[in-house]
């Protein structure tokens, strides 16, 4: 580790004391989801398994709760139960990164750890900072223990990008298929549309474009942190595209987060995008990635936030020094040609003491403070249910409609649908002031920042037509 490098970890270290007893004050600081030691956190980073251990990076801004100069935050673990915080590890301290070591992704080659982020420079003076006045970096790290993380090589810049890009090319994500590297990287072109490059390399370090990934007609203008994979024999573009209006139920946040099946081709202009599917209904969720781990899932973590939503709603946890956190680790399958979402297995090991109910009257419930909620359903033609006091959740079959909604609590949230023709199912898994609700095995998910007080408890349950029963296990804090 440099000098330089010694300097900025210890002053991170520093800053994670001095704030721990203000930021743990929080009730509403999370028990069982991964947060910001102190200050910002934005999208998860470097996602892989690497000796044993699965490594978890994050946008991390340890000085402002509000944002600022982006470094990687670094937790890790070897079950997704407990974790150990690494605090800050690359830092923006290079000509090519000094505005911040933006997201990436890591590859394991050779014993390994290949990190690839974008190195982000302002130039100072009056620039749009679109077309002009940003080096928008590819940087390559290499740490050989997943300890140190000083390595870096500049491998490409602005002119190694198509020349009609503007200054937002982002992102990479990097695999190897066949001996070869590929990498895909968000991209707004001149004409303000959103798409993906896709480069090769034999090497990690030369790498040639040979293919643009697009949907046929413009979809927005920005496509940030793209992720290709293939899972149960689809290959999926996820991508977090910014400049999509509103339509109806669907595209309600500030930017949206989804998937494309891609058939065909894509390294070639053989390919053919099937429809945009949103990956999640909620408030927050945005930005996320995979990875493969030793057993072969395919695990994908969210930020459970969204950028620039300042003026629509907030977090008041900024009160207390810090903001975001990290969805559950999910698994992806593909059911009926749909991407579907479930908790890894592991999360079941933080249960503790369980209620059963049969669902025979309306139900009050006192639940517990951090809780995982599954309601199964024989029948079910109206679903009414409170949590907390504060969200709502309903259903209702003539209408074929779930809808998130909130009474209090939700610190300007609103409400939120998805079309559902049958409700079977749902789990709840609940936070102090998150909720991560998996409906009809993992079909649609909805993620949610919520923000009860101490005496916000319980849950209630009522309907029509309305047979099932409902379990609920206490969660324990990681
Ligand atoms: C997405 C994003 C990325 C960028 C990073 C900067 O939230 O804007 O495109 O690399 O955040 O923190």
């Amino acid at each position: 580790m440099n000098a330089l490098n010694r300097d900025i970890k210890k002053l991170v270290n520093c800053i994670e004391k001095n704030e721990k007893e203000r930021v743990n004050k929080d009730y509403w600081r999370l028990k069982f989801h991964l947060m910001p030691p102190v200050g910002w956190l934005n999208d998860p980073n470097g996602l892989c398994e690497f000796n044993g251990e699965y490594h978890i990076f994050y946008q991390y801004s340890p000085f402002d709760a509000n944002g600022g100069i982006k470094f990687w935050g670094h937790y890790t673990s070897k079950d997704f139960i407990n974790y150990k915080n690494n605090g800050a590890e690359v830092f923006a301290d290079q000509p090519f990164d000094c505005h911040g070591a933006y997201s990436g992704s890591t590859i394991v080659h050779n014993g390994k750890m290949n990190i690839f982020y974008t190195g982000n420079v302002k130039h100072l003076g009056k620039h749009d900072y679109i077309s002009s006045g940003r080096g928008h970096n590819t940087v390559l790290l290499v740490s050989e223990d997943g300890k140190t993380f000083t390595n870096k090589k500049l491998i490409m810049t602005n002119d190694d990008y198509p020349k009609n890009m503007t200054c937002h090319v982002r992102d990479p994500k990097v695999w190897m298929e066949n001996n070869k590297f590929y990498m895909v990287q968000g991209a707004r072109d001149k004409d303000d549309i959103g798409q993906v490059l896709l480069f090769e390399s034999d090497d990690m370090i030369n790498w040639n474009i040979i293919n643009i990934i697009k949907s046929e007609s413009k979809f927005g203008y920005m496509w940030e942190c793209p992720d290709l994979f293939n899972v149960d024999g689809k290959n999926i573009l996820l991508i977090s595209p910014q400049g999509i209006d509103a339509e109806g139920i669907k595209y309600n946040n500030i930017y949206q987060s989804g998937y494309y099946i891609v058939d065909g081709d894509y390294k070639t202009n053989n390919y053919k995008l099937r429809d945009f599917e949103e990956l999640d209904r909620g408030f927050d969720f945005y930005a996320p990635q995979t990875f493969e781990d030793s057993k072969g899932r395919r695990i994908l973590i969210g930020w459970m936030g969204l950028p620039d939503i300042e003026d629509l709603y907030s977090n008041p946890t900024t009160d207390y020094g810090w903001q975001h956190a990290l969805t559950i680790p999910r698994e992806l399958k593909i059911k009926n040609n749909k991407l579907i979402q479930n908790p890894v297995e592991e999360i079941n090991m933080l249960r503790k003491d369980k209620k059963y109910i049969e669902i025979n009257s309306n139900i009050n419930e006192d639940a517990y403070d951090t809780f995982d909620m599954i309601v199964n359903l024989e029948k079910c033609d109206k679903l009414e249910s409170t949590i907390k006091n504060c969200v709502n959740l309903s259903y209702d079959r003539e209408q074929q409609l779930f809808t998130l909604s909130f009474t209090q609590g939700g610190y300007g949230r609103t409400n939120r649908s998805v079309s559902l023709d049958k409700l079977n199912n749902f789990r709840v898994l609940c936070d102090t002031s998150s909720l991560e609700i998996f409906i009809n095995n993992g079909e649609e998910v909805f993620t949610t920042r919520f923000y009860p007080t101490k005496d916000n408890v319980g849950i209630k349950l009522s309907g029509e037509n309305l047979k099932g029963s409902i379990c609920i296990y206490e969660m324990e804090a990681y």
